[in-house]
């Protein structure tokens, strides 16, 4: 059920939420000010909030109708936020507080995935070192590591040996959540952006590094985005069918971005899903957006309505 609006003034007064703690403030303050600027563009009294650790507090300094959440990570994508604004009945962008803290949790993301049949690389939760050995010989190498909450491809590293797993592990496990070991798809990465459930057309990534890492996201300029991807039509349908329904499983609402691995023989595989994507000029969602024929200022209207979906229910 999607909300359109014609009249800026319809939003009332918003606060575009932005910073945060997580290790992606910087990407947020980024995301939140092209968010904010796009939003005054198109003439809607909108406001910045830099919020660090308290989340809460400086929403209550002003009357705000809606919030538009650019907060990335902990905090701002995971629930907490979420459960707040419903606490204060202030109706927010994208998904609510359920499918926002299943979304931030990797691990859990996968065991929906899984329960619904869905296709997702086999992982071994990593608790020790005693582990290491057991997950070798279940999963075979490479593995790919992973801390279960964290984005930005932080403490992920790939494994081709125990030893590399060993060092793999302890990298991961330096963040304060669960460590799992995942399957590694050699194949083909794509991203699905879907804006009220609607996917847009994917893009397909390509990076000489030995997977789209942190510095591939944000510093190399070896990143390659294709988009168009070069899947033909029915290829492409068949991805965003099963990005819809990797959304629809975990709840997500408003808006969203699934990343999926193809492998050599054509299988596609769900990696994990974002609720709140970095919506910076050059991010993944406006890329795909712009090749629909939707500029930012559009899509970051589009997004704002999605703050209706839950109010309307
Ligand atoms: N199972 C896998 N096999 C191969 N590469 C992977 C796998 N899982 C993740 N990657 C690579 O790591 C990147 C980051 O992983 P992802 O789970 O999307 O975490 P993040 O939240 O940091 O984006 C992906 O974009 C992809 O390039
Ligand atoms: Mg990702």
């Amino acid at each position: 059920m999607s909300v359109r609006l014609t009249s800026a003034s319809e939003f009332g007064r918003v606060a575009v939420l932005m910073g945060g703690v997580a290790a992606e403030r910087e990407v947020s303050l980024k995301s939140g000010r092209a968010v904010l600027a796009a939003l005054l563009g198109r003439g809607v009294d909108a406001a910045g909030l830099d919020v660090g650790a308290n989340l809460v507090e400086p929403l209550l300094r002003s009357d705000y109708d809606r919030v538009f959440n650019i907060i990335h990570g902990r905090g701002g994508e995971d629930g907490v936020l979420q459960g707040a604004l419903e606490a204060l009945g202030i109706p927010y962008t994208g998904s609510g507080v359920l499918a926002s803290a299943l979304a931030m949790d990797k691990l859990r993301t996968k065991l929906c995935w899984l329960g619904a049949g869905l296709p997702t690389p086999g992982w071994m939760l990593l608790e020790s070192l005693d582990d290491l050995e057991r997950c070798a010989e279940a999963l075979g190498f490479p593995l790919i590591v992973k801390p279960a909450n964290e984005g930005s491809s932080i403490g992920m590293s790939r494994a081709e040996s125990l030893e590399e797993l060993r060092r793999s592990f302890e990298l991961a496990s330096q963040f304060d959540c669960q460590v799992f070991a995942e399957k590694w798809i050699t194949g083909k990465e794509y991203t699905a952006a879907v804006l009220d459930d609607i996917p847009l057309p994917l893009i397909r990534l390509e990076t000489p590094h030995a997977f789209y890492d942190f510095d591939a996201k944000y510093r190399a300029d070896t990143t390659r985005y294709h988009c168009p991807c070069g899947l033909d039509g029915e290829a492409e349908a068949t991805l965003h069918a099963l990005a819809r329904k990797a959304c629809h499983c975990v709840g997500v609402e408003g808006w969203g971005r699934v990343d999926l691995l193809v492998d050599g023989e054509n299988r596609p595989w769900l990696i994990e899903v974002n609720t709140v994507p970095g919506m910076t000029d050059h991010s993944l969602v406006p890329m795909a957006a712009r090749q629909s024929g939707m500029d930012f200022e559009e899509l970051v209207w589009r997004v704002l309505e999605t703050s209706f979906l839950r109010e309307r229910k």
